[in-house]
C-alpha cells in the first residue's frame, strides 16, 4: 500500500515533507485538492464534504492510510468521518482503512503528554500559567479543538486561539513576502492584545503557515518557541504504524502528487515546501 497525505493546497507539503524524510522506503501519495482551496473559510458540511472526497481519492489510488495533513480538515471533519463514514466505507472496499489526523501529534508535543493521558480534574489553585496561542484559520478557531482537548490534559496551559482569515489563501496565492509580515505582525499584535501579553509559546494551526515560521518569529517576542507540526505528525506515525503492522506503508519510495487543480511543473512557492522542483499529476 502506499501513505496518502491530503491537504487543501501546497502547506501539507510541509508535514509530507517530514514524513517522507522519517520513512523514506515507504510509497506516498500525496493530494492537493487546490480546486477547493483555501478551506479556512467554508462551513462545516463544505469541509467535511471535501474531506471525504480527498480520503476517497487517495484509498482508490491505493492508499490504505491517509493523512490529513491539514488542520482545518482535521479539526472539522475527522471525527465525523471516523464515526459516520469510515466504518461503512471500510467495509465497502473490504480492506483495513484508517484517516488520522495532525491536530492529535500536535496536542502531544504542546502538552508533553501521550493523547490517552486525560488529567484528573483537580480544584488546585494553578500557581503558574503557560500561555499559548495557536494561529489558525477560522473554521479550526471555531472548532476550538486546541482549548478543548489541551484543557482536558493540562490545567496550567491557557490556549488562546487567533483566527487568519485570509493567510492561507495569500500563502497559496504567493502573496508578496512585505504583505505576509503585515499581515502576520497584525495577527501576533492582536492575540497579543488580547491575552494581555504576548504568549509564552505557539502552534501555526495552519500547514500552510510552516513557510511564514520565520515571520511569526520575528514577530513574537525573541525565542519564543514555536510547537512545529511536520516533525510532531512525523513522530506520531512512525509510532503509528509500529502499533499497527497492517498498515505495511510499502517499500519501493514512490512519490505521486496529485493535484484537483493546475497539474504540470509548480511554482517556486511549491519548490520552497517542497524543498525541490515538482511536477503534479491531474487527481
Ligand atoms: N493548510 C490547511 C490547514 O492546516 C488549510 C488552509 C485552508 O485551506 O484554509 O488548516
Amino acid at each position: 500500500m502506499a501513505i496518502g497525505v491530503f491537504d487543501s493546497g501546497i502547506g501539507g507539503l510541509s508535514v509530507h515533507h517530514a514524513l517522507v524524510a522519517r520513512l523514506p522506503s515507504a510509497d506516498f501519495i500525496y493530494l492537493a485538492d487546490q480546486a477547493m482551496t483555501p478551506y479556512g473559510g467554508r462551513t462545516g458540511q463544505e469541509i467535511v464534504d471535501l474531506t471525504r472526497a480527498g480520503c476517497e481519492r487517495l484509498f482508490e489510488a491505493g492508499c490504505d492510510l491517509v493523512i490529513l495533513a491539514c488542520n482545518t480538515a482535521a479539526s472539522v471533519a475527522l471525527r465525523r468521518l471516523q464515526q459516520t463514514w469510515l466504518p461503512g466505507h471500510r467495509r465497502a472496499l473490504g480492506r483495513p482503512v484508517n484517516v488520522l489526523g495532525i491536530i492529535v501529534p500536535t496536542i502531544e508535543a504542546a502538552t508533553g503528554l501521550p493523547w490517552e493521558h486525560e488529567a484528573e480534574r483537580r480544584g488546585d489553585k494553578v500557581e503558574q500559567l503557560d500561555v499559548l496561542g495557536v494561529f489558525s484559520t477560522p473554521a479550526t478557531a471555531r472548532s476550538r479543538v486546541y482549548e478543548i482537548e489541551i484543557d482536558k490534559r493540562r490545567q496550567d496551559v491557557a490556549v488562546f486561539s487567533e483566527a487568519c482569515p485570509n493567510l492561507a489563501h495569500d500563502i497559496e496565492a504567493d502573496a508578496p513576502e512585505a504583505a505576509l509580515r503585515e499581515a502576520i505582525e497584525g495577527h501576533v499584535a492582536a492575540l497579543t492584545r488580547r491575552i494581555g501579553r504576548p504568549p509564552d509559546r505557539a502552534i501555526l494551526g495552519c500547514t500552510h503557515y510552516e513557510i511564514t515560521a520565520g515571520m511569526f518569529r520575528a514577530a513574537l517576542p525573541p525565542g519564543t518557541p514555536l510547537i512545529h507540526q511536520p516533525g510532531a505528525t512525523a513522530d506520531a506515525i512512525e509510532r503509528y504504524l509500529t502499533r499497527h503492522p497492517e498498515f505495511e506503508p510499502g517499500d519501493g519510495g514512490t512519490r505521486l502528487f496529485l493535484t484537483t487543480g493546475r497539474p504540470g511543473p509548480q511554482n517556486g512557492l511549491v519548490e520552497r515546501f517542497w524543498g525541490a522542483p515538482l511536477v503534479f499529476d491531474p487527481a
